[in-house]
């Protein structure tokens, strides 16, 4: 294991001196049209993989296979051969189960054939399908919005939308624990940027009496499940706040939609609040409705001026016609059988209580769709996940930087299509797990 461990370390060192090696060459003897050496095409010299190669060894010290990039054999359900067998699935957020429903499938077939597979050309210039309107009228109904807008890709949505709606003079003041487009949208935009402590409105609010007067507009943006945590924000709180200040509220619903309140239509739902309240509702197609793509919801000035300016919507294509009818279908279904929200609650309250009872730390969880089990550092989470995956099920490790080291966790997704029986194995079998987890680290370290 040493062994390993000095090998791992050399092979870093030689990379690092390949690099300065480099460098030094550029600016030293080397006659100015002498071809540049072969290693400064060579992308193994960068950090970034060498991080990864670091990553892979200390895997590889531990006897563990990837978690990442694994073979699915299959729609996304609660059973399906993973790497060639079968395994239980947490790790997908299919949440009502949709994705693979004949209906939801038929409406994407009949799209495909009657109006093509690619928009093959922007919305704006290569004219909309009818798919397209009536997704949007169904969507912005659901946030009780005046309009709706549809992008190829949720994480683009989040990135367009703030980078087209606030600039240097602006104010983005996001959660803690916001989603990895929300930051990176607001980075692009420019603006002035602060992330407050989780649900922590008394900071919010403080903070906001101090700043407000510096900035033109101020954004704030939250979820309405959050995702690594599956815990939701004191809509009304924020409401408020956000009211008394002058501020806009953004909405992501990326796990919120079909998964709270009892007719799927989210956190506004749940919580008793007018959607009419929030200036920005955020959605993807990608969970539950089964399909891929991003929306915003709200007045028809902010889809106008998206629609108009917003360079992932302006200079993308148009969304797929088939992923617009079935997300439009999974919409539809959504609506009509809200006793596959009722299932998705209880699975998801099973979940929690199970989890509890096995003494496993599921940090915010609220008992929905999305329960972390907290492990504590990257390397005790990804072996973890490992070891699941070889006894049958998986779930997958959420690790620095997606979370803070010390918060690593497995992220388990349940829907509405698993049964207790299933989510009990689950537990269980981590629960069993854990000692065997601590015994390698402990034997890795000594
Ligand atoms: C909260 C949140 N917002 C946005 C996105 C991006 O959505 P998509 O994966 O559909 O691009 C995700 C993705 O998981 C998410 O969790």
């Amino acid at each position: 294991m040493s062994e390993a461990r000095a090998a791992l370390i050399s092979h870093l060192r030689e990379a690092h001196r390949g690099r300065a090696g480099q460098r030094g060459a550029a600016s030293a003897d080397v006659p100015k049209d002498a071809p540049a050496p072969a290693a400064a095409f060579d992308f193994s010299t960068l950090p970034r993989y060498q991080a990864m190669t670091l990553h892979r060894a200390a895997a590889d010290m531990l006897g563990m296979t990837s978690p990442f990039f694994r073979l699915h054999d299959g729609p996304p359900e609660p059973e399906l051969a993973i790497d060639g067998a079968p395994r239980l699935n947490f790790a997908s957020y299919n949440y009502l189960g949709l994705n693979g429903h004949p209906e939801v499938v038929a409406a994407a077939a009949e799209a495909m054939r009657t109006q093509g597979i690619s928009a093959c050309a922007s919305r704006l210039v290569g004219g909309e399908r009818p798919g397209h309107r009536a997704l949007e009228a169904a969507l912005a109904a659901v946030h009780g919005a005046e309009s709706a807008l549809a992008f190829v890709s949720g994480h683009a949505t989040n990135v367009t939308t703030l980078a087209t709606l606030v600039d240097r003079e602006d104010l983005v003041l996001m959660d803690q624990l916001s989603h990895n487009s929300i930051g990176e949208g607001a980075k692009l935009s420019g603006s002035h940027r602060l992330v407050f402590p989780h649900n922590d409105y008394d900071w919010l609010d403080e903070r906001l009496g101090q700043v407000r007067g510096q900035h033109r507009n101020v954004l704030i943006a939250v979820e309405g499940l959050y995702s690594m945590d599956g815990d939701s924000p004191d809509l009304a709180r924020l409401v408020e706040i956000k009211d008394r200040h002058g501020a806009w509220l953004m909405v992501d619903e990326a796990h919120g939609l079909g998964v709270l309140g009892p007719t799927g239509r989210g956190i506004a739902e749940a919580q008793g609040i007018d959607p009419r309240r929030v200036e920005i509702w955020m959605g993807t197609l990608s969970k539950t409705l089964g399909a891929c793509g991003g929306y915003i919801a709200g007045s028809q000035a902010l889809i106008d001026i998206l629609r108009f300016n917003a360079p992932g919507f302006v200079y993308s294509v148009g969304l797929a016609a088939p992923l617009a009818a079935a997300a439009a279908k999974a919409l539809e279904i959504m609506l009509r059988e809200p006793e596959r929200v009722a299932r998705l609650r209880a699975n998801g309250q099973h979940f929690l209580a199970a989890a509890r009872a096995a003494g496993l730390d599921t940090g915010h969880a609220q008992g929905t769709a999305v329960t972390p089990v907290i492990l504590g550092h990257s390397m005790r989470a990804a072996l973890a996940s490992h070891l699941l995956h070889e006894a049958g099920i998986s779930a997958l490790p959420i690790i620095y930087p997606a979370v803070p080291e010390k918060l690593a966790r497995l992220r388990f997704f349940v829907t509405s299509e698993h049964v207790p029986s299933q989510i009990d194995h689950a537990v269980a079998t981590l629960a069993r797990l854990i000692p065997e987890v601590d015994a390698r680290l402990a034997a890795l370290r000594g």
